[in-house]
């Protein structure tokens, strides 16, 4: 079901591509109010996350919302960038003009700490609930946790685009970046995740390699809305050219896209509820541990996407980026393969 009323949701990113197109239909959603964007240290380093966030909000004309720096490195890995696929600047290398200032008084823990602590909380008890939707290395989030476990545990929920249940790695044969990239902290949020008896949405590699982006599905885009559509290729260029050298496919996986999307529309993916944890040692460093069978007989701290309706999904991501008709873009059914799964709710 699409959420009714406007949710307050905070985005924690480190854009990175297809970070940047997830802010894009975030900011287009009517029911979500975006309160925040942290930036992590993933894609690229914290200060050109910070950036391209700037960017990204400036393209949307929202440079209303504040956007907080969050942690450098790793809990304890070494930081390893992906600058090999999202380019020099983090944005494809479209190397847009920078946009100056808007520097924040405080970190984006703090700001966590802040905005679900007790001290925030007490401020103003009236305070909406909020949610996190987390598309990158989970690091800010474990920083939360370390400094404040009460808070994290105020998070309403947390949608995370990373890990993969049965679809192979893609930074290594068997983890997904945002996981490797810092395992300990994705190990220390399924982990706290379970502590409090909630559970953490997976939106993995099983269901996002569905979301591919194709240059007829760009070009749609483009006719239905020049300016956007031509944005979307200034920064997805390169991510093309890096699909077609690794994975000799035309177009790009857009991954996390697919988790605001289904934040606002849960009948998009579907998947199971289960005991999710994190490998941070050794060959599989970074997999998750999906425990589909219920082997370790452990409560459910995690609900795990293996099913998405990829015709729904750019249906709704053509229709509010690009601010058309659902029922007009008849093009998308021939664009977009079958994806085996249809979204439960009747196409309206
Ligand atoms: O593995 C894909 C994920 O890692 C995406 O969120 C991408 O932006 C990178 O952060
Ligand atoms: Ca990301």
């Amino acid at each position: 079901m699409r959420v009714k009323e406007t949710r307050k949701v905070i985005i924690d990113c480190d854009p990175g591509i297809d970070d940047s197109l997830a802010l894009m239909l975030a900011l287009s959603m009517e029911e979500l109010h975006v309160e925040a964007i942290t930036i992590v240290c993933g894609n690229c380093p914290v200060e050109m996350g910070f950036s391209n966030a700037k960017k990204v909000l400036k393209q949307m004309n929202r440079l209303d919302i504040p956007v907080f720096k969050g942690e450098e490195r790793p809990l304890r890995r070494e930081y390893v960038n992906a600058l090999d696929t999202h380019g020099a600047d983090g944005l494809g290398e479209s190397f847009l003009p920078e946009v100056p200032g808007y520097e924040q008084s405080m970190s984006a823990v703090e700001f966590l700490k802040m905005r679900f602590g007790k001290r925030g909380r007490s401020m103003d008890q009236e305070r909406e609930e909020c949610s996190v939707i987390a598309l990158g290395p989970m690091t800010n989030l474990a920083c939360l946790i370390q400094q404040d476990p009460e808070a994290f545990a105020q998070i309403r929920e947390i949608v995370s685009m990373g890990g993969n249940f049965r679809s192979y790695g893609n930074c290594s044969p068997v983890a997904e970046y945002n996981y490797w990239a810092d395992p300990d902290a994705a190990a220390l949020v399924y982990e706290e995740t379970a502590k409090i008896g909630k559970k953490i949405t997976m939106i993995g590699l099983d269901v996002t390699r569905k979301i591919v982006l194709t240059p007829n599905l760009l070009e749609y885009m483009k006719r239905l809305d020049s300016q956007t559509g031509t944005f979307v290729q200034e920064i997805t260029k390169f991510y093309f050219d890096f699909h077609w050298e690794w994975e000799h496919l035309i177009g790009c996986v857009i991954n996390d896209p697919l988790a605001v999307a289904y934040f606002v529309n849960r009948n998009l993916c579907s998947g199971f509820d289960t005991y999710t944890e994190v490998e941070t040692e050794g060959i599989s460093i970074g997999q998750t541990v999906v425990d589909s069978m219920n082997f370790y007989k452990k409560e459910p701290n995690a609900r795990v996407m293996i099913q998405v309706d990829a015709r729904q999904f750019f249906t709704l991501f053509f229709s509010r980026l690009l601010g058309a008709e659902e029922k007009t873009l008849d093009l998308i059914e021939q664009l977009v393969p079958d994806s085996g799964y249809q979204a439960r709710e009747v196409r309206s």
